[in-house]
């Protein structure tokens, strides 16, 4: 006799105490699974992440796209280079191999999420935000606020958000309830950190040459804290548009900063040199595609150093001998509010959610034409004006 029908009949409330002990068992398993999953921390939380959710892009698949094999040098930092008791940066001590191709992983595919759109169709000017895992409300500002306009006459412009990896399961579901709902997050397989942002901007320029090189003119690199002037930025490109071109806020002569406190601490066996190389502020970068793959396979030849802006826009560029240029309308600055100023200010920095939104509706008020400069004065297209004034609130940095 079946042991099920046995004790229904012997006891009429059991089928509900099985039921529940059926159910309890189930809860528990499922527990057990999803935790097992947690401990073996994030890279096998992607793999068992739905594949069709992600474009059918796992981490480590062999990268059809890779260049020829990179011949490995040993870039690592020599004891002798290292001063007695010298502060180190987080996550890049002296024993940290400072070799790109160990964090970028040519060979390999490293995406976790992508938009299938993705520089599928031609567009004159893809944007990369590089936003934090967590800012879920400034990416929903930005979204309908600058990056709203998305096409001009003839001038297409997409816009992508490009995260890292966060251990924290809750954030990681939201990111990909956000991606599939708006179409316009990529995440990258390294651990999203300050320290991290030189692998977050690597990462673009594999994103973009794997995909963009025959579908995208220019690629801007900001921050999700900038306030980009789209009408502007346009007006540039189509006039002074052209090959060879990395644009932005340029800073000549910066000197490392030596100090454990800062969070620009470039300790000497990091950086030897008393000065940077040229470079362009990383809060908004403008370059066209042609030299996209020449940055990116400098990084392969060219030590990696965790300040983002000084690496790639100042260290490769220099690497490939070419000048970055500088344009008056980018700051990372913040700049003050009043109307006029932004009349000629391609970027601004230093934004919270309110701020983008209040910044969005004054520039869409404001009449230019009752500025006493011109509307597009030359300076836009020649780069050469006045720089952002430091603003006049008591904002840090400002
Ligand atoms: C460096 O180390 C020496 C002794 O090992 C110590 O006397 C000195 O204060 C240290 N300097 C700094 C800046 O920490
Ligand atoms: C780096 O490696 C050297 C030699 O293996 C060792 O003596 C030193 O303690 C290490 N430094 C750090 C910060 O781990
Ligand atoms: C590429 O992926 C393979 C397989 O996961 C791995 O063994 C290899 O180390 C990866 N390449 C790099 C440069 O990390
Ligand atoms: C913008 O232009 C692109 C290509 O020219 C087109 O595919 C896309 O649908 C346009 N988007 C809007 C919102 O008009
Ligand atoms: C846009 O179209 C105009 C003519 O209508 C043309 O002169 C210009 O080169 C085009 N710009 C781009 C970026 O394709
Ligand atoms: C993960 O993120 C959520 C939402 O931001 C937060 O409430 C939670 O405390 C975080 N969990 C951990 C373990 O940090
Ligand atoms: C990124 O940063 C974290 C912590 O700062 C570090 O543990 C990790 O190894 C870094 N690199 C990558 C490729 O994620
Ligand atoms: C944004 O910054 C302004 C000025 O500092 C401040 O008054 C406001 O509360 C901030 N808003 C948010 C959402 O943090
Ligand atoms: C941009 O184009 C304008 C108009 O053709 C020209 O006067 C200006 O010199 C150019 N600027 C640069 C930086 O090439």
């Amino acid at each position: 006799m079946n042991l099920t029908k046995f004790i229904f009949a012997k006891c009429k409330g059991c089928a509900k105490i099985v039921l529940v002990l059926f159910f309890v068992g189930f809860l528990a398993l499922i527990y057990q699974i999803s935790d097992q999953t947690r401990d073996r921390g994030t890279q096998s939380y992607y793999s068992s992440f739905d594949k069709s959710y992600s474009n059918g892009y796992t981490p480590n698949s062999r990268n059809p796209l890779a260049s020829k094999p990179i011949v490995r040098k040993k870039m690592g930092t020599k004891l002798s280079d290292v001063l007695p008791n010298e502060s180190t940066v987080e996550g890049w001590d002296y024993n940290t191999s400072r070799d790109t191709s160990l964090y970028i992983q040519p060979e390999n595919i490293t995406t976790v999420l992508l938009p299938e759109k993705f520089c599928s169709s031609p567009h004159t000017l893809l944007i990369i935000i590089c936003s934090s895992p967590g800012n879920f409300a400034i990416r929903n500002v930005i979204r309908d606020t600058w990056a709203s306009t998305s096409n001009n006459s003839n001038f297409s412009i997409q816009h992508y958000f490009l995260l890292g990896q966060v251990s924290n399961i809750t954030v990681q579901e939201q990111i990909e309830q956000e991606f599939l709902e708006r179409n316009d997050v990529i995440q990258e397989y390294f651990v999203d950190s300050y320290n991290n942002l030189t692998i977050k901007s690597l990462m673009m320029l594999k994103l973009v040459k794997s995909h963009c090189l025959d579908t995208v003119k220019y690629v801007m690199k900001t921050d999700d804290d900038v306030y980009v002037n789209i009408a502007l930025l346009t007006q540039y490109l189509r006039v002074n548009g052209t090959k060879n071109l990395l644009v932005g806020y340029l800073m000549r002569g910066a000197t490392p900063v030596r100090d454990r406190k800062s969070k620009w601490n470039a300790p000497y066996y990091l950086y030897k040199g008393h000065k940077y190389p040229p470079y362009l502020s990383g809060t908004g970068y403008v370059m066209s595609i042609d030299i996209v793959p020449k940055l990116y396979e400098a990084s392969f030849h060219t030590s990696i150093f965790y300040l983002e802006d000084v690496y790639i826009t100042g260290m490769l560029s220099q690497t490939i001998k070419l000048k970055p240029r500088d344009h008056m309308g980018f700051t990372y600055r913040k700049r003050d509010f009043s109307p006029c100023t932004y009349l000629t200010a391609i970027t601004t920095h230093r934004l919270n959610e309110t701020e983008i939104k209040d910044l969005h509706s004054l520039i869409h008020k404001t009449d230019f034409r009752k500025c006493k400069k011109k509307p597009t004065p030359k300076s836009l297209f020649t780069g050469k004006g006045i720089r952002a004034k430091k603003c006049n609130s008591f904002f840090n940095f400002c």
